[in-house]
């Protein structure tokens, strides 16, 4: 348990996350900070906080709409920032489309990080993924391993779903990874998906294979299709995994969108690559043989990966 976990941005997603720390005991106190009135974050710690009898949990709250909650916190994770939504022709817009709107959120939520808790670890979520990231780390420039996207663990987890259902078997045993960049480029690695230690085609014919990697590359759009607005519960769940490899310094290998200085032959962009999570956040960062299908598939990603790049560093 850490002494305090800081949730920024009390929507869907922040509003599952402060359930499951509530529900998981994973800090003593949740501070969960919301500008939306009337006070959403109140509102939404008071509702979780009232059913701890029930589920025996002493977590404690701080909750509400400036900032100042967030004081002393050890880990932020950040939501702040608006998801993708229907328009009423029924098109939405991508993860991308969203920078020039949450940028000026996450220089916001960048600010109060460096007045009320300026060492703690960060876990960004908010969209475009590697595009916020960056800017975090251009606002706040911590120490690499203790920034990080939650991106992967989420690509990944809905990669391993969908084999798991064209295999007939468990979930839990199918394990993959999706690396790249957070956008409809995302990598699934066909190399490393595994069912229970056997290669994945000994389950999966490859014309299956080919349409569940092209189906979890828009998985988030699938969604958003579906109920008008961004995927919620698995984002949050798996930003979860993150949270708990660190508090219990798990040392998981979890796919995360970190800063590259050289791996994968890229440098000064954050992109979604297999690292080690524990206590210390980013521990190591893992290089893995692609072959060179993926190898291609992964620059292609990168690139895209750089294009919002280089619109934050255009931004102001
Ligand atoms: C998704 C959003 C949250 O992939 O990026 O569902």
């Amino acid at each position: 348990m850490l002494k305090k976990i800081a949730l920024i941005g009390g929507g869907n997603i922040g509003g599952v996350l402060a359930q499951e720390l509530f529900h998981r005991k994973l800090a003593g106190t949740v501070a969960l900070v919301d500008v939306k009135g009337p006070d959403v974050a109140k509102g939404k710690c008071l509702d979780i906080a009232e059913g701890t009898p029930i589920i025996g949990s002493d977590v404690r709250y701080v909750a509400g709409k400036e900032y100042d909650v967030i004081k002393d916190a050890d880990l932020v994770v950040n939501t702040a920032g608006v998801p993708r939504t229907v328009r009423p022709d029924g098109t939405f817009p991508s993860r991308e489309e969203l920078l020039a709107t949450n940028l000026q959120i996450t220089d916001a939520v960048a600010a109060a990080i460096k007045q009320y808790c300026p060492d703690a670890t960060v876990i960004s979520i908010a969209n475009p993924l590697d595009a916020i990231v960056f800017r975090l780390y251009q606002k706040l420039n911590p120490p690499k391993h203790k920034l990080m996207g939650m991106a992967g663990a989420l690509d990944s987890a809905r990669y391993r779903y969908f084999v798991a259902q064209a295999a007939g078997v468990s979930v839990d045993n199918v394990e993959a990874m999706v690396l790249g960049g957070h956008g409809d480029d995302m990598v699934p690695i066909r190399s490393c998906c595994r069912i229970a230690g056997m290669p994945v085609e000994k389950f999966v014919d490859e014309k299956t294979l080919a349409a569940i990697e092209a189906r979890t590359r828009k998985a988030g759009g699938e969604i958003v299709g579906l109920i008008g607005v961004s995927a919620f519960w698995s984002p949050a769940i798996a930003a979860i995994e993150m949270v708990e490899a660190i508090v219990y310094d798990k040392k998981k290998i979890i796919p995360s969108c970190v800063l590259l200085e050289g791996e994968y032959g890229v440098k000064g962009l954050f992109v979604g690559v297999p690292v080690v999570l524990g206590r210390n956040g980013v521990e190591k960062i893992i290089e893995i043989e692609l072959n060179e299908a993926e190898k291609a598939a992964f620059a292609k990603s990168v690139e895209a990966v750089k294009k919002t790049a280089d619109e934050v560093l255009a931004a102001k």
